[in-house]
C-alpha cells in the first residue's frame, strides 16, 4: 500500500506483546484494516498461537489478506514497524499499588528490551497500566529517540468523553469533538471549551453542571466499565483506540490526536510522559501543539504531571530495593 512504511516485506509489520483483551482486540480490529500484518506475543503457551489462528480464519469471511502469527518469543518480530505493548497483569485483591507497579514495570521493562533488540527502528505504544510510568519504564530501557515512544490513553478518553457528549445532546458521535490532556485516570484534565459539536464548543451547547457532570463520568469511564465487568477492564474501545494511532503512523496521517509523550520543558514540564495533543505520522511524535491554558487547566495538568512523577519516583525506589 502507498505511504506505509514497511521494511522487509510488501505489508509493514506490527507486534502486539500481550494477547490478552486489549492485545487480541488490537489484532482483530487492525487486521480487518488489512495493510499489515501482525506477530501477537505473550508468555502463556498456545494463546496467542490460536488467537492468531482464529484471527487467520476470519479473512476469507470478512476478506482480508493480514498475516497473523502468534509465538512465545521475539523471533517472528524481528523488524517490526510498531510494537504494542499490552503486558502487564490487572490489580488483584489484596494486591498493593507498589505490588502492582512493581510487576508491571518488571515485565514492561524486560518485554521493551526483547523488542528493541530485534526491531531498533520500530515506534512503540504503550498501553499497558498505570499508563504514563509505564510509557518511562519503556523509555528508559529503549533508548529511543521521544518520538518513538508513545502512551496510549487519550485517544479512548476523549472517544469517552465524545461518545458522553453525543448522548446528553443526541447528536451524531461524527459531529462530536472532545478535546483532553494530562494523565490517564483520575487526574485526566477534559478541556470543554475545545470541545465541539460541528465546531460550536459544548460550553454553549449544555449548562456547566452538566459538562462537569460528563468530564467526571469520562474521567471515571475505565472505572466504570471494570464494575460493570467485575473480572476485567476495557478491552474493545482501548484496542480501537490503539488502532487509530497505528493507522496515524503506518499510513502517514499526521492525525493531530492526544498521546501521553515525554515533555521536556512543554506546558513547563520537563522529563515526565504526560498527556499533550501531538502530530502522529510515520517518524511518530511529530510535534507537539502547545496551547494555552487557563490557570485552572494549567493548575489540573501540573497536578497530572506531579502525580506521575511519583509514580516514576516509586519505581526509582521499587528499582533499587529489588
Ligand atoms: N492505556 C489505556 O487506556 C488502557 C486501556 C485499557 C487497558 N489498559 C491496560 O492494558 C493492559 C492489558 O489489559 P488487558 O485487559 O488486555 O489485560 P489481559 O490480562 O487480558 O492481557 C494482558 C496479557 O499480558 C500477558 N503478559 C503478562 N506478562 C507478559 C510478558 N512478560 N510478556 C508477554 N505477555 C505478558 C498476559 O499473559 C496477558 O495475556 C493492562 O495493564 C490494562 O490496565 C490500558
Amino acid at each position: 500500500m502507498a505511504g506505509t512504511r514497511g521494511r522487509g516485506g510488501s505489508r509493514p509489520k506490527v507486534t502486539v506483546v500481550g494477547a490478552g483483551m486489549v492485545g487480541g482486540t488490537v489484532a482483530q480490529m487492525l487486521a480487518l484494516r488489512d495493510y499489515a500484518d501482525i506477530v501477537l506475543v505473550d508468555i502463556v503457551e498456545g494463546m496467542p498461537q490460536g488467537k492468531a489462528l482464529d484471527l487467520l480464519q476470519v479473512g476469507p469471511i470478512v476478506g482480508y489478506d493480514t498475516q497473523l502469527t502468534g509465538t512465545n518469543g521475539y523471533d517472528e518480530t524481528v523488524d517490526s514497524d510498531v510494537v504494542v505493548i499490552t503486558s502487564g497483569i490487572a490489580r488483584k485483591p489484596g494486591m498493593s499499588r507498589d505490588d502492582l507497579l512493581r510487576t508491571n514495570m518488571g515485565i514492561v521493562r524486560s518485554v521493551t528490551q526483547q523488542v528493541v533488540e530485534k526491531s531498533p527502528e520500530a515506534i512503540i505504544i504503550v498501553v499497558s497500566n498505570p499508563l504514563d510510568a509505564m510509557c518511562h519504564a519503556a523509555f528508559d530501557v529503549a533508548g529511543f529517540p521521544r518520538e518513538r515512544v508513545i502512551g496510549m490513553a487519550g485517544v479512548l478518553d476523549a472517544a469517552r468523553f465524545r461518545t458522553f457528549i453525543a448522548m446528553e445532546l443526541d447528536v451524531s458521535v461524527e459531529d462530536v469533538t472532545g478535546f483532553v490532556l494530562g494523565g490517564h485516570g483520575d487526574t485526566m484534565v477534559p478541556l470543554s471549551r475545545y470541545s465541539t459539536v460541528s465546531g460550536i464548543p459544548i460550553t454553549e451547547l449544555l449548562p456547566p453542571d452538566r459538562i462537569k457532570a460528563l468530564e467526571e463520568r469520562t474521567a471515571n469511564g475505565g472505572a466504570e466499565i471494570v464494575g460493570l465487568l467485575k473480572t476485567g477492564s476495557a478491552y474493545y474501545a482501548p484496542g480501537t483506540s490503539v488502532v487509530e494511532m497505528v493507522d496515524a503512523i503506518l499510513l502517514d496521517k499526521r492525525r493531530v490526536l492526544p498521546a501521553s509523550v515525554l515533555l521536556q520543558g512543554e506546558y513547563g514540564i520537563s522529563d515526565t510522559f504526560v498527556g499533550v495533543p501531538i502530530k502522529v505520522g510515520a517518524e511518530g511524535m511529530e510535534k507537539i501543539f502547545e496551547i494555552t491554558l487557563t490557570s485552572d487547566e494549567a493548575a489540573a495538568l501540573a497536578k497530572s504531571a506531579a502525580s506521575v512523577q511519583d509514580l516514576v519516583a516509586a519505581m526509582a525506589r521499587l528499582a533499587a530495593e529489588s
